[in-house]
């Protein structure tokens, strides 16, 4: 949710910024601008609209060549995105430029008094108070490090800060509190991003700011200080992944390169954490065994297609571990005073690690006495730093506003936890465990093996791709499967799609189904509990009765459903609760290619962003 670069350096300021500006953009694409130092001034350019059009506005207007800048790419908060709005925001004299993540809450207040005191503040914007106030403190204090811990504790909400001032234009300051910052360090320059894609072509040396600091950025180096002006422990980290992971690589789509990643990201979050024997070795998970046998509860919070991982968890860890889950979702979570003690358990899925409603979430249950154990796929981000232990997916970056590697590699993670949940307490696993554990190894192929054989389901998905409506049924984990492929639709082509338990269907949603509409409906393995499976080819029965266009999601060798079918979409055979795992890659190819036959941009649907850092 928004998108910061900072820079200070050798190279040319506008250039890497730019550049890390197009890696980011997935956070926000309402605006985007620049400021560069130069020539003893500030130099800026701001557009509303996509990154392009900020290009283009530079190529007709060249801003002066500086070696500091900073940039920004908006999802929009507090105003409409139009160009006044963009940011950076200044201040009266044109001297600072401050660009923004998050949302200043008491900025109304904080316009009042700088308007009193003769400040003119022409946007609508939460975050160009922030300009206004840099600019008193450093005329007073002459330190932009010092005028920006002035500020902030004056500030309430969350955010992300990076300033530069034309009277020190060796600098740029960077301020962090509930939104992400990481600076990257390099040989004679220094970068500040919201995340490490926009300066991974220049260096993979790290530091993640905490919460409360602030830093100072010059060519020869950093100094981190809390609010409070003290020194601030650093922590410095290696990224593990390089620049070819953050490119499309030959795809027209982010979105398609992540969908093709799955079998690698799905075996990368196994590897190394069930060994031969079959014992699980989540050793990173730093909670005790006693603490677990304690655990009388677990409670799933998350958000979007990571609470749909949450709620496939859920049928796994209950049916593993017979011990009772809830899944919530986070926005929810906390108004409804959950009841949580210390013998609660409660994971916190996350793809980003800054979703804001999951944080508040896991905070009210830290609050409460509950232990935190994150699920998450970033690195560093504030939701495993904020919990008590963390299982890292490794998905590796997902830049495509749709989540999909990130989705398959939850429900591995989850697996995991259940599985290692259960090891810790003792359960006494029957035959049909021991079977999941051992299928998990091959899993990885079975999702290669339903990606090699999409094209009937792209070529449906054009096929469709002028109809109103899709609807989406599933029972038992291939529900959450459905809602996740409604979802998907629903981002990414704009169409009405809808996912329901197939058995809910008689209570009331049957009444959408009218001649020709299409009905993806996935079905539960024959084999283990064939009940699921039965009851489910009836309902095809009664929804094809009606006339719906069914699309039948089905194991290979399930014939029961091929008289009912208009369209069967073949699946390796899978234990029952593994099957989301190669049912929902169908869905998202589908989501995916109906999506770009409707001429959308898959990789950034309108009013979304990747990192939702707002509650
Ligand atoms: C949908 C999607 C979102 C995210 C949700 C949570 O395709 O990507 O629904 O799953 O915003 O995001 P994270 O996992 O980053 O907390």
């Amino acid at each position: 949710m928004c998108g910061i670069v900072g820079y200070v350096g050798g190279q040319g300021a506008l250039d890497v910024v730019m550049a890390g500006l197009e890696r980011l953009e997935y956070r926000g694409y309402d605006s985007a601008g620049v400021a560069v130092l130069a020539d003893g001034g500030l130099a800026v350019a701001k557009r509303a609209g996509k990154l392009a059009n900020l290009r283009e506005e530079l190529a007709r207007q060249p801003l002066p060549d500086g070696r500091t800048g900073l940039g920004h790419t908006r999802w929009a908060t507090h105003g409409a995105p139009t160009d006044g709005n963009a940011h950076p925001h200044l201040d009266n004299a044109g001297r600072v430029a401050v660009v923004h993540n998050g949302i200043i809450e008491n900025f109304a207040e904080l316009r009042t008094e700088l308007a009193g005191r003769g400040h003119d503040l022409g946007s609508e914007t939460d975050t160009e108070v922030v300009g206004h106030l840099l600019a008193e403190q450093f005329s007073s204090c002459g330190d932009l490090a010092e005028a920006m811990r002035q500020v902030c504790v004056r500030l309430d909400g969350a955010f992300t800060l990076v300033a530069v001032h034309a009277d020190d234009p060796d600098v740029v300051v960077g301020a962090r509190r509930n939104a992400p910052l990481v600076v990257g360090v390099g040989q004679g320059e220094n970068f500040l991003a919201s995340d490490v894609s926009a300066f991974i072509a220049h260096t993979r040396e790290a530091v993640e700011l905490g919460q409360d600091q602030v830093v100072e950025l010059r060519r020869e180096g950093i100094t981190v200080t809390g609010f409070d002006g003290g020194p601030a422990e650093i922590r410095p980290y290696h990224i593990d992944w390089d620049v070819s992971a953050a490119e499309k690589g030959g795809y027209d789509y982010f979105m398609l390169k992540e969908i093709a990643e799955q079998p690698r990201a799905v075996a990368d979050t196994l590897l190394g954490r069930i060994d031969a024997t079959g014992r699980l070795t989540l050793d990173e998970v730093r909670i005790p065994d006693p603490v677990l046998r304690e655990v009388q509860k677990i409670v799933i919070v998350a958000c979007g297609t990571a609470f749909h991982a949450g709620m496939i968890a859920k049928y796994a860890i209950e049916h593993w571990t017979r011990v009772p889950c809830e899944v919530e979702l986070a926005s929810e979570f906390r108004y409804r005073d959950p009841i949580l003690d210390r013998r609660t358990l409660v994971i916190a899925v996350s793809q980003s690690g800054e979703t804001m409603d999951t944080l508040m979430a896991l905070r009210h249950a830290r609050e409460q006495g509950a232990k935190v154990l994150a699920v998450c796929n970033t690195n560093g981000s504030t939701i495993p730093r904020e919990s008590d232990a963390v299982l890292y997916t490794r998905a590796g970056p997902e830049v495509a506003v749709a989540s999909t590697k990130a989705f398959l590699t939850q429900l591995v993670a989850c697996y995991l936890v259940a599985l290692w949940f259960g090891q810790a307490r003792g359960t006494q696993w029957g035959d049909e465990v021991t079977a999941v554990v051992r299928e998990l190894a091959d899993i990885s192929a079975k999702v290669e093996q339903v990606l090699a054989t999409m094209e009937p389901v792209r070529e449906l998905a054009r096929s469709l791709s002028d109809r109103g409506t899709v609807l989406f049924l599933g029972r038992h984990v291939g529900y959450p499967v459905a809602l996740e492929g409604a979802l998907k639709l629903k981002e990414l082509a704009y169409m009405h799609a809808e996912g329901f338990a197939a058995g809910e269907l008689k209570h009331g949603p049957i009444a959408l189904v009218e001649a020709g509409v299409p009905v993806v409906v996935v079905v539960p393995s024959p084999r283990g509990r064939s009940v699921l499976h039965d009851k489910m080819v009836s309902n095809i029965q009664e929804i094809r009765a009606r006339g719906a266009r069914t699309i039948v999601i089905a194991e290979d060798g399930d014939e029961a459903v091929v008289p009912y079918a208009d369209h069967v979409v073949r699946i390796p055979q899978t234990p029952v609760l593994l099957q989301p795992l190669v049912a929902t890659v169908p869905l998202q190819v589908f989501a995916c290619e109906l999506a770009t036959a409707r001429g959308n941009d898959v990789d950034q649907p309108r009013n979304l962003a990747k990192s939702v850092t707002v509650e």
